[in-house]
């Protein structure tokens, strides 16, 4: 069990890393950037906040955080014989959940990390990857349509649910639909701020193609 447990601890240390925190203090002298934008420690506030390219950074390090804990974790403990390959899907859920865990309550930033989005996506690559592409053409879609990235964020969240009960999708593991719904209200849960700035009128909108 000694690896086993290794495994989970890493998952959760490893969500735990808080990028935007730290490419924020690290490259822009910023102290801390919940102090600024959305208060968000994620990879939207990262690009509101410090422009494209630090975004894009923070973005790709929060996926590859759920996707290393989801794919090549589990993928470490079947080749140390530590457990059994037709048990691999259920560790590629725990470690997946719990580096998104890690990531929205990071031990190494006073548990206020970000919102789960970027880790979700890097966890659903690993673990069911057929349905990101429609989840990812879906977030584009709302994005282009209403320039809302949380609206975004919980629509793709919620179609990924909802692609699991599609027989083109449909895992062999009936329970992978109850994965996708507990993802989906989890992704509901850390934006509910956001949902009241929706509701209230005051979420910041994307300036794409120049409006504002
Ligand atoms: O990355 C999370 C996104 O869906 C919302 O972020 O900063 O607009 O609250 P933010």
């Amino acid at each position: 069990y000694f690896y086993i447990l290794l495994a989970l601890v890493a998952a959760y240390l490893l969500g735990s890393i808080p990028t935007a925190l730290w490419v924020g203090r690290r490259f822009f002298g910023l102290a801390d950037i919940r102090e600024h934008g959305s208060g968000n420690a994620g990879a939207t506030n990262t690009f509101r906040v410090l422009g494209p390219k630090a975004g894009s950074a923070v973005l790709l390090v929060d996926a590859l955080k759920g996707f290393v804990a989801a794919y090549f974790l589990p993928a470490w403990l079947v080749a140390q014989g530590a457990i059994a390959p037709e048990h691999e899907l259920y560790f590629k859920l725990a470690c997946g959940v719990l580096a998104i865990v890690g990531h929205i309550f990071p031990v190494f930033a006073q548990f206020r990390g970000g919102k789960g989005v970027a880790t979700v996506l890097g966890m659903m690559l690993g673990v069911a990857p057929a349905t990101v592409g429609v989840c990812m053409l879906v977030f584009i879609v709302m994005l282009l349509l209403f320039r809302y990235v949380s609206l975004a964020s919980m629509t793709a969240g919620l179609t990924f649910a909802l692609l699991q009960l599609l027989p083109q999708f449909r895992p062999a593991q009936p329970f992978m639909i109850y994965v996708g719904f507990v993802l989906a209200a989890l992704l509901i849960y850390t934006h509910r701020a956001n949902i009241e700035r929706l509701r209230s009128g005051t979420e910041s909108r994307v300036p794409l193609f120049g409006r504002k």
